[in-house]
């Protein structure tokens, strides 16, 4: 069903590219939009007994599969940095182990798709080198951006969402807490910003980090409005970093990465 929704997306973005002469995506407004509903996430870090300055450590169906082809049709942005441009961000290493999910190289961990327990790889270099050069383009700018929850185990994510399931119940845990395994963050290519609640929204940071985030490879993975779909509330302060060819579309187009890939986002 989200299928038929990326497609006339993607289509209505689609533009010619005249210098390679693959379809390429253009601009279009994104037109999330909706009030903010979280507040519980500026608990995370310290339901595990971790500060908010925590630097470290912390079968596809065939309709999914036809949209996955569909997308290996390598639609590039008309304005994303080439490679070889020194803003250029590659998309992350892939990692060689079992039971990871990826689309198009993309490596996805939502409620549908899971990590194993096992996988434990640390922020990735790339995600984490990208992250620093977006937060000095922000410190150039009179704005602070820091890295405030990283690389999280399965074990203190599985510590984190126990301790929400605990204060408020599972139904609302699962709107702002991803249950162990299916958490980006244990992917070591999410990262959370400042204070990880609703006071972060429509400060002068947070508005630059979405306007901004995608030229340094990163999405904002939970975007308002779009509930129902990633299955989170919206975060303001969760990127995911994906590479700048994604990113561009991704921010151009408003499309989730599961719209984008055709692909839910569902506890089985
Ligand atoms: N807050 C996000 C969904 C997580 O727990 O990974
Ligand atoms: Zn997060």
């Amino acid at each position: 069903m989200k299928r038929s929704l990326f497609i006339t997306a993607a289509l209505a973005a689609i533009i010619t590219c005249t210098s390679c002469g693959n379809d390429t995506v253009g601009k279009s407004v994104n037109s999330s939009s909706g009030p903010a509903s979280t507040t519980e996430a500026a608990a995370e870090t310290t339901a595990a007994g971790t500060t908010a300055n925590e630097t470290t450590a912390e079968a596809a169906t065939e309709e999914q599969t036809e949209s996955v082809q569909e997308n290996t049709q390598h639609p590039i942005s008309a304005d994303a940095p080439a490679e070889g441009d020194p803003d250029y961000a590659p998309k992350p290493q892939q990692y060689d182990i079992e039971g990871l999910k990826y689309i198009d190289g993309t490596l996805i961990a939502n409620k549908t798709y899971s990590l194993p327990s096992d996988f434990n790889p640390g922020l990735d270099p790339l995600c984490e080198s990208q992250f620093y050069k977006l937060s000095e383009a922000a410190a150039a700018e009179g704005l602070s951006i820091y890295l405030s929850s990283g690389f999280r185990s399965y074990d203190y994510q599985a510590q984190i969402y126990s301790n929400y399931v605990e204060w408020n119940g599972q139904e609302q845990a699962d709107t702002f807490s991803a249950r162990p395994g299916h958490s980006e963050h244990q992917s070591g290519l999410a990262i959370d910003v400042n204070q990880i609640d609703d006071t972060f929204i429509g400060t002068p940071e947070a508005i630059w980090l979405e306007e901004h985030c995608h030229e340094f490879g990163f999405i904002l993975r939970y975007p308002r409005g779009k509930q129902d779909i990633t299955g989170y509330k919206y975060e303001s302060w969760h990127i995911r970093y994906v590479g700048t060819d994604l990113a561009y579309i991704i921010h151009e187009t408003g499309l989730t990465l599961e719209e984008y890939f055709g692909i839910d986002s569902e506890y089985q």
